[in-house]
Formats: structure tokens, C-alpha cells, sequence
């Protein structure tokens, strides 16, 4: 399973890339706004620290001009995935763009007869929206399962992206439902770690070792 960042905020990128188990990031209209900077700067300097995709989103609402932006965003670096919402002109753009040999990332997924579009048209991945829809009073993950038993059933081989995680059980329900990659929140990535029978486990560890008296070297 590929874990992705969900930030745009380069800081963050280059402290958890250090743990190697980054293996791209996703950005959005969103989180350009609020880095605060240019867009096409952040992710050169993304696309710099993770050798996976980096999902660049276009801001067109047409298919033409989602084309251009996409055209220009992957000139970008070769590990850029142009991000399309997941419209009848989006669905155009990446029937084109993938065509071009570009990685495109089809957002805004609600459902699996859309994400079943999305993987006709040649997508890359799909991004299913977990938190969004659970907050709508919908099971999220519940559109992981179905979406992972139509590709499976078709051979499609676009890859499930989880998106709009909240908790790292999200991801852990992700994996188990058969996403390909989760894209995570960078204070959720951090909390991923955590549980507090590892820290008090290794306290008690590391008590009853100084108490031998050793040294392992
Ligand atoms: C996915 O690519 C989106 O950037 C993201 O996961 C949206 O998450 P949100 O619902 O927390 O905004």
C-alpha cells in the first residue's frame, strides 16, 4: 500500500520524507491557497522530495483548458499526476492526457459508478473522498469495498487513492478494503505511529535492561 501526504506544505513533506515510507502527495486548490505561495514552485519543490506522484490540480472547469493547465502542470516534473475533478470534462481531460502518456488522479469520487468512468477513461487513480462522505452520514469506506470489486471484476488497473482521511483507522480500514494508496493528512501520518502500549512496553524494556548492568556494545 502507498502512503501519500495530503499537504502542500513543502516543511512538513521534507521532515516525514526522512522516514522513507513517503511515497508521494497530493495537493489541492485548497492547500496551494493555504501554503501561500506559487503553485507551479511548491510542487517542483514537491516533486524534488518524493520520488512518487504528486497530484497537481488543474483549475479549468473545460475540457480544452484542463488539457492545457494538465499539459503544463506535467511539464512540471516527470512525477507529477495532473488531478481532474471528476466531471464529463474532466473525464475528456484525462481520456487526453493519459492518452499523452501523462499520470492523471480523478478527484472528487462519491460514488462507483463515477469512479467506474474515471478508470474508462484512463485514469491513473481514482480518489475516493472517505471523510466527506462519512460526515455526509455515508460510509466512506464502504465505497472503497465496492470500487476494489469492480476493478477487480473489469482488470481495471487504475489504483485507489483514499482520500479525505481523518484517523489512522481510516487507513488501516483503507488497506484492508483493497485501496492501492491512502492519502493522509500530515498530523495523522505523525499519529500513525502512536499507540501507547509500544511506549509502555519500551519503557519497561528499557527499565529491566539497566538494571543488567550490559552493553550490547
Ligand atoms: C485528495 O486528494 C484531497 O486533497 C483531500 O484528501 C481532501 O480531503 P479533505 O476532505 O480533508 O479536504
Amino acid at each position: 500500500m502507498q502512503l501519500f501526504l495530503d499537504t502542500a506544505d513543502v516543511k512538513l513533506i521534507a521532515e516525514l520524507a526522512a522516514t522513507g515510507l513517503v511515497d508521494g502527495v497530493t495537493t489541492n486548490p485548497t492547500l496551494i491557497a493555504k501554503s501561500g505561495r506559487p503553485m507551479a514552485e511548491v510542487i517542483a519543490e514537491i516533486c524534488g522530495l518524493v520520488e512518487g506522484a504528486v497530484s497537481a490540480e488543474v483549475a479549468a472547469t473545460d475540457a480544452l483548458g484542463m488539457i492545457r493547465e494538465g499539459e503544463k502542470l506535467a511539464a512540471i516534473a516527470p512525477n507529477v499526476a495532473v488531478k481532474v475533478p471528476l466531471t464529463w470534462d474532466g473525464l475528456k481531460a484525462t481520456s487526453e492526457l493519459s492518452r499523452q502518456g501523462h499520470q492523471v488522479n480523478v478527484t472528487l469520487c462519491f460514488s462507483a459508478a463515477q469512479a467506474l468512468l474515471a478508470a474508462k477513461a484512463g485514469a491513473t487513480f481514482i480518489s475516493p473522498f472517505i471523510g466527506r462522505l462519512d460526515d455526509h452520514g455515508a460510509d466512506g469506506m464502504e465505497l472503497i469495498r465496492e470500487i476494489r470489486a469492480i476493478y477487480d471484476n473489469y482488470e481495471f488497473d487504475t489504483d485507489i487513492l483514499a482520500a479525505s482521511i481523518r484517523t489512522a483507522r481510516h487507513v488501516a480500514d483503507a488497506g484492508i478494503a483493497g485501496a492501492d494508496c491512502a492519502t493522509i493528512p500530515p498530523d495523522v501520518f505523525k499519529g500513525l505511529i502512536k499507540h501507547p502500549l509500544t511506549d509502555k512496553g519500551l519503557e519497561q524494556f528499557m527499565a529491566d535492561w539497566a538494571k543488567t548492568g550490559q552493553s550490547i556494545l
